[in-house]
């Protein structure tokens, strides 16, 4: 039996690879943490169907339906809170954040980038990546700042770039990266709110 695992919730916008990659891991009994929430800004997104058919609580926040950033924003920290969400993990999350709502959820909010970062903050990492000759790329999972991309990293994962390489072979190569990379880095930050330093 877990004894009181983390409470978090995981954002995401898409198809939803990682989400499902940190489900499975928080499922496991040596894994002190349960994903309590899946929320997406998209209310088509491939990762409610993952969520529905796995039976994860699951819930969409159309960003469409509001008139700012930040009432979307207040929406979606309300719904956390009322979940008693200690962790948030955002995993293709595809839009800003804004700065008070980073700051309230300041070290318990991190993010999954598919770039080594500090390198291709932003969009179209691995056109960037190929475009700019470079021999390795990867993935970054960072504790969130609100400039965008910003924070401390917690793991990186590096992968050859290939000659031949389009930026879909590369994603590829990248994204089954972060499906280690996430795990490692959740239980690297569950291991710190454990026992903060
Ligand atoms: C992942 O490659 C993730 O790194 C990226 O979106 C993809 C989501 O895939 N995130 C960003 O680009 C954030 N700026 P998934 O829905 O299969 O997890």
């Amino acid at each position: 039996m877990k004894q009181q695992p983390t409470k978090v919730a995981v954002l995401f916008s898409g198809r939803g690879s990682n989400l499902k990659t940190l489900a499975e891991h928080m499922a496991q009994a040596n894994v002190p943490a349960e994903l309590t929430l899946a929320l997406s800004n998209r209310p088509k997104a491939g990762g409610l169907d993952y969520c529905a058919r796995q039976g994860i609580a699951h819930q969409a926040i159309d960003h469409k339906l509001f008139e700012s950033r930040e009432s979307f924003d207040a929406e979606l920290d309300a719904t956390l809170r009322a979940a008693k969400i200690e962790l948030v993990c955002c995993a293709g999350f595809m839009r800003l954040l804004s700065a008070g709502f980073v700051e309230a959820w300041r070290d318990r909010i991190i993010n999954i980038h598919p770039s080594l970062l500090p390198k291709y903050k932003g969009l179209h990492t691995h056109a960037r990546a190929i475009e700019a000759g470079d021999s390795v790329h990867g993935c970054s999972v960072h504790y969130m700042r609100p400039e965008m991309d910003e924070g401390p990293v917690i793991v990186q994962k590096q992968v050859p770039i290939m000659p031949e390489d389009t930026p879909d072979t590369l994603a590829e190569r990248v994204l089954q990266q972060e499906h280690i990379a996430y795990p490692e880095a959740l239980d690297a930050v569950l291991k710190k709110m454990a026992s903060p330093a």
